[in-house]
């Protein structure tokens, strides 16, 4: 009985929170406009962007399996993935469900691939490090694209980035005004404006020296995830009015739960055009869903050159995109 009555609080406690979370972000955000999903073309350089995997054992495997078979079936051709963090789940046995996640990957098709450790991660930074085989933070060099990377760094429920990390993004940032940029980190600024923000233990820490950046400097997209809510409960985009030039993608989460579907994100760019188009995908239905997909302006238009990354290190070495090293 008492068990009852506990599920029952903590079943109603999630329910509150998810109801804060919506009303919240009906007043703080302006959100984007949705775009219709028909029309697509097929000459477009398109990111795979998904977080949250972490399954808690073997019988969750299928919500990542879902969702690379929807892709594998249904969105041939990707040009590239990102992984904004929390890939495992716990410390224990962290290699083997690396190498699942590894092995399930190949099945997408997609050649290149950029990853973040979240705060599970960070439970356990060697075993992602060996697993995924590139530093904690990096940033990519992608035609005009710039794709800045940082991962958690602190098993802490915050996303925790040193002064040092920070000042190498704003360099980045301010170095390269001409292109389009894109950071990654696993949880997004405070003043983000998405309904997860408010929440102290689901933010970046110290976003404030980002956010003074972001007001002086372009950054277009900024990728986090954490926040597993579904979208229909929980918005995944914002514009705020603070930061109008930068769009705010939550792209929580692959794990499913009775309040998370199995969802994920496309972006979509095209070759000398400005618009980037931003596909919510749900890989249970194996659709997008219009009504949460939007555009977005860049500051300048989509150029792809060769379509190679180069991996640029915190270092300043530079180097053309290497596998990632799977060890048994
Ligand atoms: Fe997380």
């Amino acid at each position: 009985m008492k068990d009852i009555i506990k599920t029952r609080k903590k079943t109603l406690a999630i329910l509150f929170g998810a109801v804060i979370l919506f009303a919240f972000s009906c007043l703080y955000s302006t959100h984007p406009r949705p775009v219709e999903t028909e029309d697509r073309d097929a000459g477009l350089f398109r990111i795979w962007a998904h977080s949250d995997i972490q399954p808690v054992n073997e019988s969750e495997f299928f919500h990542y399996e879902t969702a690379v078979l929807d892709v594998a079936q249904n969105l041939p051709g990707l040009n590239a993935a990102i992984v904004a963090g929390d890939i495992v789940y716990a410390k224990k046995d962290a290699d083997r469900y690396y190498r699942w996640f590894l092995e399930t990957r190949k099945n997408a098709g997609i050649p290149y691939w950029f990853e973040i450790a979240g705060n599970h991660e960070a439970r356990d930074l060697g075993a992602y490090l060996r697993a995924i085989g590139k530093p904690l933070h990096y940033a990519v060099s992608m035609g005009n694209m710039l794709i800045i990377l940082m991962s958690d760094e602190k098993r802490t429920p915050q996303t925790e980035i040193s002064q040092a990390t920070f000042l190498w993004w704003r360099d980045l940032v301010m170095r390269n005004q001409d292109k389009i940029i894109l950071t990654v980190s696993h949880a997004a600024p405070a003043k983000s404006g998405l309904p997860a923000s408010m929440f102290p233990t689901m933010r970046l820490a110290s976003s404030k020296r980002f956010e003074e950046v972001m007001k002086r400097y372009y950054v277009d997209l900024w990728i986090s995830g954490h926040n597993h809510i579904a979208s229909s409960i929980s918005p995944k985009f914002s514009r705020p009015v603070a930061f109008p030039r930068t769009l705010f993608v939550e792209v929580a989460s692959i794990h499913l739960t009775a309040l998370s579907g199995i969802e994920s994100y496309v972006l979509e760019f095209q070759e000398g055009s400005r618009e980037c188009r931003v596909l919510t995908r749900d890989h249970q239905s194996r659709r997008f869903v219009a009504s949460r997909s939007v555009n977005h302006t860049l500051r300048t238009g989509f150029r792809r050159g060769t379509g190679e990354p180069l991996i640029l290190f915190p270092s300043g070495e530079k180097k053309a995109y290497f596998l990632t090293a799977v060890k048994g």
